[in-house]
């Protein structure tokens, strides 16, 4: 199949991938209603068509956290890339390079941010969960400090982790018994290309910003049960002046979707924003990020940067993101579902489709310049 969007891209990604990594990426919370809004309402908002404005020369360049981007793009957190694809993680790192455009390592990342980081010449953002074990943060700050990282994406919506059913029917939670092995077992089976290229050629199977915690040997199961004993579901505000304390460069805090919450992150030192319901995997019932975006934009008055993620599945939703005020978006399942498909060279591709389809968009909606855009683009 040739992949013409990113809807194609998700269906070569559930033909490739074992059901159960399928399930984990594709799935939301619940009954997954929000996961479907932020879909829904994106696709809701009318653009309007203007026509005669001198069109010839688009600029999609912009500026996201303080730092020059190619395109108002970054490539979201994702845990266990590295299972969607061998050594996912770099691949996804030098296809975001090659497009100008940041990727933000998640700690749950197969690949350690070292590995990544020597395979990519621009620093990646970190991902963080605040972890009980505040050693291990320690470590792991002076860590991304070292590796040259200067921007930190604290993840708040994950204090505990939400109800998803899809991952119980797979087996990839609940009871690992033998039945539930060899299912796991027969599952790969059936996946032959990805059994060879990850099974076999992606190892180490382990979560390489966490190893350091881990005794020698221990396997992705052990790797999990660790990270799930170890989020901190005490964390509050206040736990924002402990990182300060470790770490001086750029904090981003991301998963707030109210006003109130906005303002609360501002006043604790957030120097960014992500408006996010964690792509419909924690709060279902929730609104979408999209309908939560303005008020937030709003209650912080430009003394930070917002993105916003959830979602977002054409060049026309990025457009709509940054007419209600966010300075970019983030992608998702967009590049996990391509790295599942066709590694590096699949996120490359979804990068250049949404670059091609925000220049068609920029221009019939008689816009040149990606950094005006406003509500004025809007119906
Ligand atoms: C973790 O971030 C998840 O959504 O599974």
């Amino acid at each position: 199949m040739i992949a013409a969007d990113i809807s194609d891209f998700r269906a070569l990604a559930k033909r490739r991938l074992p059901n159960f990594l399928f399930e984990y990426v594709d799935g939301g919370s619940f009954s997954e209603t929000t996961m479907r809004r932020n879909i829904e309402d994106l696709q809701a908002i009318r653009l309007r068509q203007r026509v005669m404005h001198d069109v010839s020369a688009i600029d999609l360049s912009t500026t996201l956290m303080g730092k020059p981007a190619a395109l108002p793009i970054a490539l979201a957190p994702i845990g266990l890339a590295g299972m969607y694809a061998r050594r996912g993680e770099v691949q996804a790192a030098r296809a975001a390079e090659a497009a100008g455009v940041p990727m933000i390592l998640s700690t749950m990342a197969c690949c350690s941010l070292e590995e990544v980081r020597a395979a990519a010449s621009q620093p990646t953002w970190l991902q963080l969960y605040m972890i009980r074990d505040r050693g291990f943060m320690r470590d792991l700050l002076a860590r991304t400090e070292a590796a040259g990282v200067d921007t930190l994406v604290l993840t708040v919506d994950l204090p505990v982790h939400s109800v998803r059913h899809r991952d119980v029917r797979s087996g990839l939670t609940g009871s690992q018994g033998v039945a539930a092995r060899l299912s796991r077992m027969l599952d790969i089976a059936r996946h032959p290309a990805w059994a060879w290229d990850v099974g076999v050629h992606g190892r180490p199977h382990i979560l390489g910003n966490v190893a350091s915690a881990m005794p020698a040997g221990a396997g992705l199961a052990q790797f999990t049960a660790w990270v799930g004993r170890n989020f901190d579901p005490s964390i509050t505000w206040k736990d924002i002046d402990w990182l300060r304390q470790h770490w001086t460069a750029r904090i981003v805090v991301k998963g707030v979707l109210d006003p109130a919450d906005a303002v609360d992150a501002v006043a604790a030192g957030a120097q960014g924003l992500v408006v996010s319901n964690h792509g419909g995997r924690q709060l279902d019932g929730a609104s979408s990020s999209i309908a939560a975006l303005p008020a937030v934009v709003d209650a912080v008055a430009g003394q930070v940067p917002v993105l916003m993620d959830g979602g977002v599945r054409s060049g026309l939703d990025v457009l709509r993101a940054l007419a209600l005020g966010a300075q970019g978006v983030l992608i998702g399942r967009a590049w996990a579902f391509a790295l599942a498909a066709r590694g590096q060279a699949g996120v490359a591709q979804v990068l250049d489709q949404l670059r091609h389809e925000m220049e068609v968009a920029m221009a019939l909606t008689g816009q040149t310049d990606v950094k005006t855009l406003d509500r004025s683009m809007l119906q």
